[in-house]
């Protein structure tokens, strides 16, 4: 318990409370209270009366607000009119501290949350000076006196999101397996510049070190910023640049496309660091982009890197030169070389070292290839054979052109040094988008001129040469790459061998195995872990879809059986690009092309898109019909039941293909089809509130589910069992059902019904009379909701409040409440099942 308590000191947010004292100080007074009674006396400041004497107190507030990650500011009857003794409005005074601490806050990007009490309004940006109208853009919280204790703990639960926020919207940098060579001032000065620039852009040549150098930076970013890195060097397609980002956000693409204004909301207040790396193939929509989310989205900062800058207006841009030939480079240089036999041992060797540093005009990347290289020469032979070869180039020449050539004599130098079998291997391991795992480099490389049995040595002797990188994938799993300079060059490479299809359908075919694999076993107990798995090739999946390697039918396949993935994944829009471009690709009726217009319409159903979602389904049914697919047809029928009941209420057009969908299945006798659609036929008593008619159906579907083995219908109708249940008022069973859904979904369960489940089970506490375990699981309902932005107000959820009342003055109740908007979705799921530890 005592351990709980440090950790949730230390995680509290810094909180300074501004107000007017003749405006709102008992206000503010009572707020300090109940602040410091959550996060602790250390962490809410208020006051300047201890500025001392003599002391600056502009100064003195700078730090003050400086140091706080939220700035709260009280706003009553009286703040924005108040005028000093002249009779102006204090707030028009540039030395008024009330706007100097606001302004500071803006200034610094800090958290700004108004408060309003007294019923104050919002003031409105034209009654505002002109430097602090963006507060009038900022969501206030109205604080009433009759409901205080409830609005000061929204408001308190908003102070704690951001903290919480941060572990969703966390993707930190990818660890470094080897050593960062300190670019003294770049890291500082760019840190810098992140401080007072929105947008910062390192540009620079290919190999000079900017990826790193982002990456660097963004491990050093400390709280309560949280960073996202968004890798893009394998992302082809500019239509899902915002899409790709929003998702590495957390951020699911449910009602709507993601663009920059989603974005935005989603990110809300909390101060959020995004590092694109590697922009330059996709600059214009890149520019685009970061420019809506700019002014959108005050709090948050981006960090570019790209060969050239992405010209948006307030961009700063950091040029990132070569290492220092003297320190950095040679320090680069021996450390790289340090595991191989020649290190620079003596002091001739040292100046060879230098020499090679300066030759290769301090590119990190040539610096590192030839480093590799140390293991077969000394760095004086080494000397010897640059200079022959770098002759005709030049040396310590700046230009951007000079290092392009340097770089790329480098690499030539290198892959000459390959025998032939890593050569191949190597131009055929350029295929691979985002990384591969040592059997998919078997599956691709293996073939004319290299024995599978010999592709792991291989692999691990071009790691050695510095050509490939290792990292520890999911579940310690070796996963390579090749960094995107030297992925282009083993491409170029690869279409001089021998044109680049056979690989390309070697790749294809192996992402597509994978795919079929990895989507069966993603039924079976193991979700999480296949859903990892295919996390780490989404890149492969969508070169593998979009890169010429598959025949159309084969590529229709990949697309459908990749639908459930993106589906759990929430990734709507790029399923419907990719099942759009495939279904463009070919128009031979079949079983597989009806599958991927059901699919198709499923995508469309769960972004609201319902006219495109009924016309795929209709298209679908037709088809099967054409050709005799009758399983088809009842699960088109079925699923055009469920778009129609949610369209425009139309139950009787629901229930009409719900009707026939189980007419079919009766026929074909298939035990799946007849559960999906009595439990389609349940949802729509339920809707139409046919309660009798809804438990037998849902209760059929439930026992035919579980005979069968199909988790996800069993949960699902235990789901709305539980929910009739709990209406009648009984609400033993309710629980009982809600749990099982539950316990039946596990990590697969969406938020959304995960609120639905708590509401209930919370029900069934109040009724079981565990008032706090009722409080608790309310409190989780209501954080979930408010996080994924669902509207509140079900049945359910009005039967909870009356149940419930008002918000308790108990300690214990107030604690109950805390720890429940404090849960993460894991950990309410836990608590529902009352499977967490320390309970
Ligand atoms: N400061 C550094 N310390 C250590 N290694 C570095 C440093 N800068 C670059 N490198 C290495 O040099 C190679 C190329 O760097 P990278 O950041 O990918 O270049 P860019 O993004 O500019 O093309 C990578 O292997 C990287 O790890
Ligand atoms: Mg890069």
């Amino acid at each position: 318990m005592g351990q709980r308590l440090t950790r949730r000191q230390a995680q509290a947010p810094r909180i300074f409370i501004s107000y007017r004292r003749d405006d709102a100080a008992g206000d503010a007074g009572r707020l300090y209270d109940a602040l410091i009674a959550r996060f602790g006396k250390g962490s809410v400041f208020m006051d300047v009366d201890t500025i001392q004497p003599g002391a600056d107190y502009r100064d003195v507030i700078n730090q003050a607000v400086e140091s706080c990650e939220v700035l709260v500011t009280v706003i009553g009857k009286g703040w924005l009119s108040l005028a000093d003794g002249a009779g102006g409005r204090r707030l028009d005074d540039p030395g008024d501290l009330v706007r100097q601490e606001i302004q500071t806050a803006l200034d610094r990007k800090i958290l700004l949350v108004p408060a309003l009490v007294q019923g104050a309004h919002m003031p409105r940006a034209d009654q505002l000076p002109t430097s602090l109208g963006r507060l009038a853009r900022r969501n206030a919280f109205e604080i009433s006196y009759a409901r205080w204790q409830y609005d000061v703990e929204r408001l308190i639960a908003s102070l704690e999101q951001p903290t919480e926020k941060k572990r969703v919207l966390r993707h930190t940098p990818a660890l470094q397996l080897t050593s960062f060579v300190d670019r003294e001032s770049d890291v500082d000065e760019v840190k810098k510049l992140l401080r007072s620039q929105r947008l910062v852009t390192l540009v620079g040549p290919s190999g000079v070190g900017k990826t790193r150098l982002a990456m660097h930076i963004a491990g050093e970013i400390p709280r309560p910023i949280s960073t996202t890195v968004v890798e893009l060097s394998a992302l082809g397609d500019p239509a899902l640049l915002s899409s790709t980002v929003g998702n590495a956000l957390g951020l699911r693409d449910e009602s709507r496309d993601i663009d920059a204004r989603a974005i935005a909301d989603w990110i809300a207040g909390s101060r959020v660091l995004l590092v694109l790396d590697n922009c330059e193939h996709l600059i214009d929509a890149v520019a685009g982009l970061c420019e809506d989310l700019l002014a959108a989205s005050p709090s948050l900062t981006i960090l570019a890197t790209s060969g050239e800058s992405l010209r948006v207006r307030g961009e700063a841009i950091w040029r990132v030169e070569p290492l220092p030939t003297r320190t950095a480079a040679v320090r680069l240089f021996n450390d790289r070389a340090r595991l191989r036999r020649h290190a620079a041992g003596n002091e001739a060797d040292t100046a060879a070292v230098l020499e090679i540093c300066e030759r290769l005009d301090g590119l990190p990347l040539a610096i590192e290839l030839a480093a590799a290289r140390a293991e077969v020469m000394s760095p004086r032979e080494m000397v010897a054979r640059l200079t022959d070869r770098f002759a005709l180039l030049g040396s310590a020449s700046r230009s951007r052109e000079a290092r392009h050539r340097t770089l790329r004599s480098a690499i030539d130098w290198s892959h000459e040094l390959l025998s032939p079998a890593e050569r191949l291997v190597f131009a055929r391991l350029s295929v691979f988008a985002g990384g591969f795992d040592l059997e998919a480099a078997e599956a691709v490389c293996a073939a004319d001129g290299v024995d599978r049995a010999d592709i792991a040595e291989t692999v691990w002797r071009l790691v050695d040469k510095s050509l490939v990188t290792v990292r520890q994938g999911h579940e310690g799993r070796t996963r390579h790459a090749l960094l995107e300079t030297l992925r282009e060059y083993g491409l170029e490479r690869l279409v001089a061998i021998a044109g680049d299809e056979t690989a390309r359908q070697r790749h294809a075919a192996h992402f597509l195995a994978l795919a079929e694999t990895a989507t069966a076993r993603m039924r079976g107990p193991d979700v999480m872990s296949w859903l990892t798995r295919m996390e780490e090739d989404s890149d492969n999946f969508r070169t593998a879809l979009t890169g010429g390697g598959l025949e159309p039918a084969a590529r229709l396949r990949m697309a459908s059986t990749l639908t459930e993935f993106w589906d759990k994944r929430s990734r709507y829009t790029e399923a419907r690009l990719y099942l759009g471009e495939a279904l463009a690709a070919s128009n031979e009726p079949s079983v597989m092309r009806a599958t991927a217009l059901r699919g198709l319409a499923l995508m469309a159903w769960s972004q609201s898109d319902f006219d495109e979602a009924e016309a795929r389904c209709r298209e679908s049914l037709e088809m099967c019909r054409d050709i005799g697919d009758a399983k088809g047809e009842v699960l088109s029928l079925e699923q055009l039941a469920q778009i129609s009941h949610k369209t425009g209420g139309d139950f009787a057009q629901a229930r009409a293909f719900a009707n026939e969908a189980l007419g079919l299945a009766r026929h074909l006798d298939d035990q799946g089809l007849l559960a999906r659609c009595l439990f389609r036929l349940g949802v729509i008593d339920w809707f139409e509130e046919k309660q009798a008619d809804a438990a037998g159906n849902l209760e059929t579907a439930a026992a035919l589910a579980e005979q069968i083995g199909d988790d996800d219908l069993v949960a699902a109708s235990m789901l709305v069992l539980g929910h009739l249940a709990a209406t009648k008022g009984e609400l033993r069973v309710a629980g009982a059902r809600l749990s099982r859904a539950l316990s039946r979904w596990r990590e697969q369960v969406s938020p959304r019904q995960v609120a639905l489940i708590l509401d209930g089970l919370a029900l069934a506490a109040a009724d079981a009379g565990e008032g706090e375990r009722a409080t608790c699981l309310a409190a989780a309902s209501r954080a979930i909701r408010r996080r994924i932005g669902t509207p509140t107000g079900s049945r359910l959820q009005r039967l909870l409040e009356e149940r419930l009342g008002p918000p308790r003055k108990s300690s214990a109740s107030r604690a109950a409440s805390a720890r429940g908007a404090h849960m993460t979705l894991p950990a309410a799921v836990a608590y529902a099942l009352r499977e967490d530890a320390d309970d």
